[in-house]
């Protein structure tokens, strides 16, 4: 028999109308951006850079921020609020006396939880009169969402996307290209960086932070276009908290309080819009552990904890994050969404502060693909790569309540499905 409170459904009229921003409750002020001691002022510069209601939310310390009603229409059509189940089947496969939890953001049309800042970001640049998209991507998952919400508000898009993911995902090329999008493989003879990047190698496998670099150099050379960021800042995160908000309100309407959250973590915005929401309460002194899942190729949570820019190029101005470096070369990784040099400042921050663990899976992904394996065979849905990490972590965490007798609640979120990541699954595994 089905019970009621294993697929945690939430009414559309209980879909959260504010998104919940964590400055407000942050336990020490976020570092401000500020400007390297050489060259122009990228501060100043910042309202060239991004949307201005963008750049008002990155800013703003108020604890809610109304959703406006065209956004949430627009999140009703793109099916939130999204399911929350309990794997029980999984739970019985590992013998555990933990509950997992899982959020299904991979019921999203594109595929991933990037939908949800990318129809805000659509919608806010159509309400201020542009008519282009500039964007970089890693896993592609950003790129479709934005393709995705551009083409739902009438705009257009270009994409710049790390050229060693572009290049085997070919339908996801196609997929983006289905929505209208402009799509070049980073980095491009498109900008100036990218050619100056392939005059030193010709086949450079690119990574995000040049991906962002050549967004925001077309952007700024253009009136009409405006530049997307699909991760790491305070706004991106923001717009993510629908996630969280929605998951701390299943597990309030079925009196149930996760002891342990965990999420895969690139940039940030994944891992930031799941756990945030629960913060508060942690603030006040209830134990939450929160883990971000990371791969070896990337590991930016074990970085150093200083300013460093959020771009290849240093086109933008100085975060302070946990950073490997804005021009580290990392090896390309089937997740590669979560191939970033810096996590987001605010979760920068938090893990400084010691509210946020860290784990990093070893970059030939075997581990976190056999967990993935797992997840499959007794839930039934398919992980994106990044997903798999968030999985392979809840069943390490799971796996550890086995060996202590602890029946903690375990709650993860599967940020995107893997329908066009096949080709990674079976080079890993061997299918
Ligand atoms: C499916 C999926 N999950 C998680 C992530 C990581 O997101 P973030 O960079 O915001 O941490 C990505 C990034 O591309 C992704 O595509």
């Amino acid at each position: 028999m089905v019970r009621a409170s294993d697929v945690v459904l939430l009414p559309i009229d209980d879909l959260p109308t504010r998104w919940y921003n964590v400055r407000a409750d942050l336990p020490e002020p976020l570092p401000p951006p500020k400007d390297p001691e050489e060259g122009p002022s990228r501060v100043k510069a910042l309202p060239d850079m991004l949307l201005g209601e963008c750049l008002r939310q990155e800013a703003s310390t108020e604890r809610w921020v109304p959703i406006p009603e065209e956004i949430l229409d627009l999140y009703a059509h793109a099916l939130r609020p999204r399911p929350l189940v309990r794997a029980r089947r999984l739970e019985a496969a590992l013998k555990t006396p933990a509950k997992l939890y899982y959020k299904t953001e991979f019921l999203s049309p594109t595929g991933s939880h990037k939908v949800n800042t990318a129809l805000a970001q659509a919608w806010y640049a159509k309400a201020a009169g542009f008519e282009r998209l500039a964007t970089e991507t890693g896993a592609g998952q950003w790129g479709t969402a934005l393709a995705y919400a551009a083409s739902l508000v009438g705009l257009r898009t270009t994409i710049y996307w790390v050229r060693a993911v572009h290049d085997w995902k070919v339908e996801r090329r196609a997929f983006m290209r289905l929505y209208g999008a402009e799509v070049h493989a980073s980095p491009s003879p498109a900008t100036k960086v990218g050619r100056e990047l392939l005059a030193e190698d010709a086949h450079h496998p690119g990574s995000l932070g040049i991906a962002v670099s050549e967004g925001l150099e077309d952007a700024l050379a253009d009136d009409k276009a405006v530049y997307c960021l699909g991760s790491v800042l305070n706004h991106v995160l923001l717009h993510q908290t629908i996630v969280g908000l929605e998951t701390k309100r299943q597990f309030e309407s079925i009196g149930v309080t996760p002891d342990v959250l965990v999420s895969s973590l690139g940039g940030g915005s994944n891992f930031g819009g799941f756990v945030l929401p629960f913060l508060p309460d942690t603030f006040r002194g209830r134990p939450l552990r929160c883990v971000a899942a990371q791969s070896e190729a990337a590991p930016n949570l074990r970085g150093e904890y200083r300013y460093d820019f959020a771009d290849h190029a240093g086109l933008t101005p100085l975060l302070k994050m946990y950073t490997l470096g804005h021009t580290a070369r990392m090896h390309p990784i089937k997740g590669d969404g979560l191939r970033y040099h810096a996590a987001a400042p605010v979760l920068s921050l938090l893990r400084h502060l010691g509210y946020i663990d860290a784990v990093a899976y070893p970059a030939d992904e075997k581990h976190v693909f056999a967990r993935a394996r797992e997840f499959v065979r007794t839930e039934g849905f398919l992980p994106a790569p990044e997903s798999a990490y968030s999985v392979a972590c809840a069943i390490d965490e799971a796996l550890a309540c086995r060996e202590s007798g602890e029946a903690k609640t375990i709650a993860f979120n599967v940020s995107g499905h893997g329908f066009m990541d096949m080709a990674g699954y079976a080079e890993v595994l061997g299918l």
